[in-house]
């Protein structure tokens, strides 16, 4: 929706060629971590380069809520005073979390061994989403749920008065429920231990520990081992946010597919536990270089040259590698469609249970592109049409989903006919400048309300 509640239908149609500098926003990500972290010691915490989308907003409000001091000094450049573990104040009103499942789930996970209680509620896309799998683990710290059916919001959670340590085996790979874990075990005596099968994106170890906490991670039989001893002393810190390679992926993949194009994307956070699409992408055929490999803020970050690449084949991508580009398979399947061959993408039933259902909404829109894909219930396959092939000429749903909204988005841009999205309001949760910024290398993109 728009700020006026009003869907904002736009069109992508193909043009010339994408070239240029892509300068994207900061992780999305790190910009939660950085603001919960920072409300969660005493002192003010810098931040540069934070992502000023609805999600990120949201979860700055809510650090206000909860006592921190939350100020705006200019674009990007914030700063947290905050309150020490275990500081919370209880918020006056309900938090509103808008459309941010990591925002919610942190959140819950860094009030839920504090003696307060708070109630949370989101739009109609986070409210459908499922909140037990936070919930179960943080009951074992002493903290209490009560919410809708099905564990949705809104879902007030009365906090432990008196926390115990836990030791957690998460079910599904999830960044957003270990970091919740690990969030409340701040404020819980002794030592909590979260198990994980998979290794997930690790930016909330990497930045405990850059405030001071301890964090041992170890391999062990069952997986992945993170151990964080409780009720450290963090120290405020100077937090430069690198840019957001989910959010790279749009400009990167359009370079890709459009004819003639040759885009540089500048400072690119490529943690390996975010990189996975890059690698899939090359295994695909894609130009891709990465230029100035170096690192910044304790993580890895390069300059992204992306170039088109019309001879790119279909691929079955490996599952286990699902969890370093959960975010990214709706924008990879849009390319898989111009790549010649099928496209397997498996083991993949979190994208269930995204901001939509993102199989569901990339098979739907794709089809109605003229692509054929099939589905499991926790797979798809693209059947690739061949560089230039995919007709186009649809309107797709983005269900209050930034990322389905994108990536129809940049399908118009390369297939034969236009291609338009319902609703284009969501794209500001993550990437407000994304109509700028693609416009600025060449898009062409028309909002087309009455
Ligand atoms: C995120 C984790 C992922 C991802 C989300 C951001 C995070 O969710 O999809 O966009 O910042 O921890 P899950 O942890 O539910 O897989």
């Amino acid at each position: 929706m728009g700020s006026h509640g009003t869907p904002e239908k736009m069109t992508a149609q193909s043009a010339g060629p994408l070239t240029g500098v892509a300068e994207v926003p900061g992780d999305k990500s790190i910009s939660h971590r950085a603001l919960i972290l920072g409300a969660l010691c005493v002192g003010e915490t810098r931040i540069s380069g934070l992502l000023e989308g609805q999600d990120v907003l949201d979860t700055a409000r809510a650090m206000a809520a909860f006592g921190a001091g939350v100020t705006r000094h200019g674009p990007g450049d914030w700063s947290v005073d905050g309150v020490g573990v275990g500081g919370f104040a209880e918020p006056e009103d309900v938090i509103d979390c808008g459309n941010s499942g990591t925002g919610v789930r942190l959140i819950m996970g860094a009030m839920a061994t504090c003696p307060i209680s708070a109630t949370f509620t989101g739009d109609a896309s986070l409210r459908s989403r499922p909140m037990g799998r936070v919930t179960d683990p943080l009951a074992l710290f002493g903290a209490r749920a009560v919410g809708r059916a099905g564990g949705r919001l809104p879902m007030t959670i009365v906090g432990a008065e008196d926390p115990v340590p836990v030791d957690y085996a998460t079910p599904v790979a999830s960044a957003q429920v270990k970091s919740a874990v690990l969030l409340a075990g701040l404020n819980a005596p002794g030592r909590t231990v979260v198990t994980e099968r998979v290794a997930t994106r690790d930016h909330t170890e990497r930045m405990l520990r850059g405030f001071g906490a301890e964090v041992a991670v170890e391999e062990v039989a069952s997986g992945h081992r993170i151990t964080l001893t409780g009720r450290p002393e963090l120290k405020p810190q100077v937090i430069a946010v690198p840019r957001d390679p989910s959010s790279a992926a749009f400009p990167v993949c359009a370079a890709l597919i459009v004819p003639g194009s040759d885009v540089l994307v500048p400072n690119i956070g490529l943690n390996p536990t975010r990189a996975g699409l890059f690698t899939t992408l090359q295994e695909m055929g894609a130009d891709l270089s990465f230029e100035n490999e170096r690192e910044e803020g304790g993580e890895p970050v390069a300059d992204l040259r992306a170039r088109f690449s019309p001879d790119m084949k279909g691929i079955a991508v490996p599952p286990e590698r699902a969890a370093s580009m959960i975010d990214e398979y709706p924008i990879l399947s849009v390319v898989a469609a111009f790549a010649e061959g099928a496209t397997v993408m498996a083991g993949v039933h979190e994208l269930r249970v995204k901001e939509s259902d993102r199989i569901d909404a990339m098979a739907t829109g794709l089809r109605a592109c003229g692509v054929t894909v099939d589905e499991t219930e926790d797979s798809f396959t693209v059947h690739g049409q061949g560089a230039g092939g995919v007709p186009g000429g649809a309107i797709c749903a983005a269900r209050l989903d930034h990322r389905i909204a994108m990536s129809f988005l940049i399908c118009g841009m390369a297939a034969k006919r236009p291609v338009s999205v319902d609703d284009a309001g969501p794209i500001a949760t993550s990437f407000p400048i994304f109509v700028p910024l693609m416009t600025g290398l060449g898009a062409v993109l028309t909002r087309d309300n009455g």
